[in-house]
């Protein structure tokens, strides 16, 4: 069986990969599934290169575990996804405690993403550079960079992104746009401004956190109308999550959704990749943040007393399939 990366990219995609997050790298058996180049030719680092982890400190950087994601990438020849500059969670404390003022905060936010991406120039493909600015209902989100610069911190961060690495595509990724509706429109707008606003921006991130039997039905639609805008996209976060326990049915329904939203990706050509987040049940994100849902991954976990040893569910063919 050819690998899904080898798939995609006889496909004309740049790449299928996964999320990935230093602790799991001293999972043998699970590193040498991920360092299979004909399966997963690119990386995004679940958590090591957020701003609690990159700054920690006002102005005191470190890289260290950044840096074990970017290595990994560089000696498998895989494409990586930087994540992310600016985003309301994950913040160390020092960014909100000190009450900054629009000034101090404009800064702030320039030298982190400026060093950040100034840092990895060169060996990244994509930043996320901008992450989860909307709410729901298509409002910006009244965070600490919303209430203290208004949008102004979205073009303050992508043209720092923009001169710390002229080459590196700029994205703004969020949840909830993967479908025709008013966050989407919402970001749709926002995307328009900059452009007439000459904001450098080059992608939009669809995280794709989904639910079985929910996956949503306008996805190709909503993927033309970001296309529309002339910019690229990609699949950023995909996951797709079983109310527990896991069922016969439920693994089938679950073929199915990945298959729709890879073949979604399939079907526009502005689409270049497809991530998930983490490949295998053992280390997904879901279980801890969505209590009673689970199973949201194309592979299983290593339970042995559930008989699990990271085998590929339903879910692996649906994905092969639409590739
Ligand atoms: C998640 C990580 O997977 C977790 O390990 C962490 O505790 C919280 O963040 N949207 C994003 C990602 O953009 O950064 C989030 O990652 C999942 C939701």
């Amino acid at each position: 069986v050819p690998g899904l990366n080898d798939l995609a990219i006889s496909a004309g995609k740049r790449y299928f990969g996964s999320a990935t997050d230093n602790p799991e790298l001293n999972d043998t058996t699970y590193t040498s599934i991920l360092e299979n180049y004909a399966m997963f030719g690119q990386i995004t680092p679940g958590n090591s290169m957020k701003w609690y982890a990159t700054e920690p400190e006002p102005g005191v950087f470190t890289f260290t575990a950044g840096n074990v994601i970017a290595d990994l990438a560089k000696s498998n020849g895989m494409v990586l996804r930087g994540h992310n500059c600016v985003w309301y969670e994950e913040l160390p404390d020092w960014v909100t405690a000190n009450n900054y003022n629009a000034t101090e905060l404009a800064a702030i936010v320039a030298n982190h993403t400026g060093t950040l991406v100034g840092y990895y120039a060169g060996q990244m493909y994509a930043w996320d550079v901008i992450n989860e600015p909307l709410n729901d209902n298509g409002t910006m989100r009244e965070d600490v960079f919303y209430d203290t610069l208004g949008d102004s911190y979205i073009s303050i961060a992508l043209k720092a992104a923009r001169a710390a690495d002229p080459n590196v595509k700029l994205y703004i990724n969020d949840y909830n746009i993967e479908y025709v509706g008013t966050k989407s429109t919402a970001m749709q707008n926002l995307i328009k401004q900059l452009q007439a606003d000459d904001v450098p921006i080059d992608g939009v991130g669809l995280e794709s956190h989904f639910i079985v039997g929910e996956v949503p039905t306008t996805i190709v639609e909503n993927m033309q109308a970001f296309a529309a805008l002339g910019l690229e996209f990609a699949i950023t976060e995909l996951d797709i999550r079983m109310e527990l326990p896991a069922t016969a049915d439920l693994y089938e329904q679950q073929k199915t959704d990945y298959y729709t939203v890879v073949s979604a990706c399939m079907q526009v050509e502005q689409c270049v990749g497809i991530t998930v987040w983490d490949w295998t049940d053992k280390y997904s994100w879901v279980p801890s943040t969505f209590p009673g849902y689970g199973d949201a991954c194309p592979w299983d976990s290593n339970d042995m007393l559930a008989h699990q040893n990271y085998e590929r569910k339903p879910a692996f063919d649906g994905i092969a399939i639409a590739l």
